[in-house]
């Protein structure tokens, strides 16, 4: 599964970057306003850290105006790709953006239908929010099985992003489903690396080392 990084901050993403593990960024209005600088600048920015997809989400609502800046997104980087949102407007802007071969990353995907929705209209990338649903009392993972099984039905080429993972947890079974990438906050990306056991095996490696050398070195 690809790891995304769902972030615009450019330590978490040079920090991230640094372990070769990161495939592609992801970025929404909310996260850009977090950075303070106006979103051209940003997704340049992280372009020069990430070399891999890096989603641009448009704040148009109306398709003629999301194509517009859906244009000038695509502009800033090669490897940008145009986030709109899971509207009757945003669908139509995916259908032109995708014609004119500009991928596009639809998001707020909260059901079956919308994701076939987005396979339609030639989306590169479809987001559907675990973790939103979560928070309803839901199963936000079987929305991203569902998913999976429609798009192998028919052969959808379009990918699968399980957004909004919150734990390590949320990671292990959207790649156990299948799903073909993850994005996550940074501190969920820091903590696949954790276990206790990781840490003590390593500490007792290393006294068990320095026990015989440091005393060879000492004779
Ligand atoms: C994905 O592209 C979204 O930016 C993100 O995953 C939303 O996550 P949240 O529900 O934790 O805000």
């Amino acid at each position: 599964m690809k790891i995304f990084v769902d972030t615009a901050n450019l330590e978490e993403l040079r920090a991230a970057a640094a372990w070769g593990i990161v495939d592609g960024v992801t970025t929404n209005p909310s996260l850009i306003a977090k950075e303070g600088n106006p979103i051209e600048e940003q997704i340049a920015k992280i372009c020069e850290i990430v070399d891999g997809d890096i989603s641009a989400e448009v704040v148009a609502i109306e398709a003629k105006a999301m194509i517009e800046e859906g244009r000038k997104l695509a502009a800033i980087h090669p490897n940008v790709v145009v986030k709109l949102p899971l509207t009757r407007d945003g669908i139509q802007a995916t259908s032109v953006l995708s014609k004119e071969d500009i991928r596009v990353n639809v998001t707020l995907c909260f059901t079956a239908n919308q994701a076939m929705l987005a396979a339609k209209a030639g989306a590169y990338i479809i987001s559907p929010f675990v973790g939103r649903l979560d928070d309803l009392g839901m199963t936000g993972m079987e929305l991203i099985e569902e998913i999976v099984t429609i798009y192998d039905n028919y052969g959808y080429p379009t990918q699968v992003l399980a957004a909004s993972l919150r734990s390590p947890l949320h990671v292990k079974e959207a790649a156990l489903i299948g799903s073909h990438i993850g994005t996550m906050p940074f501190k969920v990306v820091d903590s696949l690396f954790n276990h206790p056991l990781t840490d003590s095996g390593l500490e007792r490696f290393l006294k068990d080392y320095e026990k015989v050398f440091a005393a060879q070195k000492a004779g």
